[in-house]
């Protein structure tokens, strides 16, 4: 007996085939039975009609409970309303190990008991449905650099320096020297695209962000791209790209999964090249409008993201923030040193910065500077410092939170949602 996945069902139609799986739902009608199977690939109608099936297999599907482990036997049958577009006449029904009390029954649960039981709560629906997304989205972030000629570069995790301010920092003992978790891998993709022009990095980064907000995570993964010779105009192009082409691959391959979430997709579909871009003054400006008391030298919270966002029907970046709200390392603009070459890009509806970025300082003295005026310590810079010192070059990158991409293509307003288990402030069970 062939044993098929639920989504491969439509190619076995009038076929005998197997399918293992769990228990989702179920619905009686008289001397008709429907259990709902999900398998991880779909849900499966099976319709069990009592006098074709022995005894105890009716009986079996009478006393299945949610969860439990079957595998079931029958003929595929082409059905347009049930889900996937098949069914399965049911010859045969074993429980292969059955649950007792499954704590997340189709009631409303609150979302602090579903966190603590966050590795049963990935099977329902919604959760299945976002992590698809946040799957087909991280793909299609190596496919765009694949595609584009960038190599990746694994950055460590474990570092010397902090690459975004000592705030955030998670320190941990290293044989004895100081070590941190990585905040970002740039520091570490700036020598590599010396070595290999076009670079990028994905992987887990860690803040030790202090404050309880539905948009920060203590644990996220990065998406880092970085490149010799690219300037500031050239950075906007490729981030506006790269979003674009994010969002079109998510439409393209995921409607079954932003239907379950009911996504708005219209919103979706309209995220085009080209995105507005306005500087931070024009930004302040904006605020005002909005009846906002906002000055030159103030950073942007989530309420005034939002305002600035509410403004466009696409992502929105801005660039040319004031030198002391940024990073140690951003360009400062030759035509008003006083703001930097860095940009942030601001998703619509509300879910805030999508991505930071930035040109990088390539004189060596300047950044020697901005180190010590940042208080950082020299000595674990070294070998950052070199890559200003043999053959410097003008460059650029930017990175992507993929859980505030992943919350707004799936239209989540909490980033606890986006990522299989979340760490969050006074969170790291399970
Ligand atoms: O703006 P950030 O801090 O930029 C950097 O780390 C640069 N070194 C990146 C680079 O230029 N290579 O962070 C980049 C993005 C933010 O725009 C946001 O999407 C995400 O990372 N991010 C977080 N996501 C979840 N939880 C947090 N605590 C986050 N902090 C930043
Ligand atoms: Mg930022």
């Amino acid at each position: 007996m062939t044993t098929v996945r639920i989504k491969d069902l439509s190619k076995h139609v009038g076929e005998k085939v197997t399918v293992d799986g769990w228990l989702y739902n179920k619905r009686t009608a008289g001397k008709l039975q429907f259990p709902i199977v999900r398998d991880g690939s779909g849900y499966l109608q099976c319709v069990v009609f009592r006098k074709e099936v022995a005894e105890e297999t009716w009986n079996a599907v009478d006393q299945v409970t949610q969860e439990s482990t079957v595998r079931v036997t029958g003929s595929v049958r082409e059905e347009p309303r049930a889900p996937g577009g098949v069914e399965l006449g049911v010859e045969s029904f074993d429980v292969v190990s059955p649950t007792v009390d499954y704590p997340i029954t189709p009631k409303e649960h609150g979302t602090a008991f579903l966190m603590d039981i966050r590795h049963l709560w990935l099977r329902s629906a919604k959760q299945h449905a976002v992590l698809k997304v946040r799957s087909e989205i991280e793909q299609a972030c190596r496919d765009y650099f694949y595609n584009n000629d960038f190599v990746l570069i694994d950055s460590p995790i474990l570092t010397p320096a902090a690459c975004e301010g000592t705030s955030t920092l998670f320190e941990t003992d290293y044989f004895g020297e100081r070590a941190f978790l990585s905040q970002s891998g740039q520091l570490y993709l700036e020598p590599a695209a010396a070595a290999f022009g076009k670079v990028y990095c994905f992987g887990p980064t860690f803040r030790a962000e202090k404050s309880k907000t539905r948009r920060h995570l203590m644990e996220f993964w990065m998406i880092e791209p970085e490149v010799a010779f690219l300037e500031f105009e050239g950075l906007q192009n490729l981030a506006e790209d790269f979003v674009e082409y994010i969002v079109s691959r998510a439409l393209d391959r995921c409607k079954e999964e932003l239907k379950t979430l009911e996504r708005d997709t219209a919103k979706l579909e309209n995220i085009r090249k080209p995105f507005p871009r306005i500087t931070y003054r024009d930004a302040i400006e904006l605020l005002k409008t909005k009846g906002v008391d906002a000055k030159f030298g103030d950073d942007f919270g989530a309420d005034e993201e939002t305002l600035i966002a509410n403004s466009f029907d696409r992502p929105v970046m801005i660039s040319r923030y004031p030198t002391d709200i940024k990073a140690f390392y951003m360009q400062p603009d030759p035509e008003d040193p006083s703001v930097v070459l860095g940009l942030d890009m601001i998703a619509p509806e509300g879910y805030g910065e999508i991505i930071g970025g930035s040109q990088r300082i390539h004189d060596h003295d300047l950044l020697l500077q901005r180190l010590k005026e940042h208080d950082l310590p020299i000595e674990a810079f070294q070998w950052y410092l070199d890559v200003r010192k043999y053959g410097s070059f003008p460059h650029a990158g930017f990175g992507m939170g993929i859980e505030r991409c992943v919350a707004w293509v799936t239209g989540v307003p909490h980033l606890r949602e986006t990522i299989p288990y979340p760490r969050m402030l006074n969170r790291i069970y399970p």
